[in-house]
């Protein structure tokens, strides 16, 4: 347990356990469709998965472009409504092999909406990695391709992930519980 900002974390899946993740994702995404990848980064969140797995993408000997597109989920709170771009790619993904990378899949709308939206662009072809799959949350018939590790329905913080902007510093994923 930790305490950042007056609020006590505990971590749920350490940094170390992250990386090791990571390594075998890459594996696994090598093996998949990546021939010439383009890798598109779904912002905010996923930033330092993106960073972390792009890097373990090189170890196991692809060289993707990359890429960001921000998308908002619009709606108050914590709960995911529409999807809507804020910032796009400038990429051509016609005919490409393209990996969207996000932090969490919960009900699968935003990443529903980004898959949609490559292969209305012509995509040949579409993967999903994702960090953490939290599936007791789907909405939409929709899976990864790639899971980190199944996330138990819990708000959780971290490694890229926020509560209002807060949290994304740390190194782990955490679980706030409480005030200090
Ligand atoms: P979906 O559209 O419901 O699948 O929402 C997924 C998005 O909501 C993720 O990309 C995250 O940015 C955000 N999100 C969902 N659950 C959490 C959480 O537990 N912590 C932080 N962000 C979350
Ligand atoms: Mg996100």
């Amino acid at each position: 347990m930790i305490t950042v900002r007056g609020k006590t974390i505990e971590p749920l899946f350490t940094a170390e356990q992250i990386a090791e993740r990571n390594e075998a994702l890459a594996a696994q995404i090598a093996a998949g469709p990546s021939e010439d990848l383009l890798v598109i980064s779904v912002l905010k969140g996923s930033f330092i998965f993106a960073a972390d797995l792009i890097r373990a993408l090189h170890h196991a000997g692809l060289a993707p472009e990359v890429e960001f597109i921000t998308l908002s989920s619009y709606g108050t709170g914590t709960v995911s409504k529409g999807v809507r771009i804020i910032r796009d790619i400038d990429s051509d993904v016609k005919g490409r092999n393209v990996l969207l990378i996000d932090d969490i899949l919960e009900s699968g709308r935003t990443l529903l909406f980004a898959k949609e939206l490559m292969y209305e662009r012509g995509a040949a072809n579409v993967s999903l990695a994702v960090l953490l799959d939290k599936r007791v949350k789907r909405q939409e018939v929709l899976e990864a391709d790639y899971v980190g590790f199944e996330c138990p329905d819990y708000f959780v913080v971290g490694y890229g992930m926020d509560v209002a902007y807060a949290f994304r510093e740390l190194p782990f994923v955490g679980v706030v519980t409480g005030d200090a």
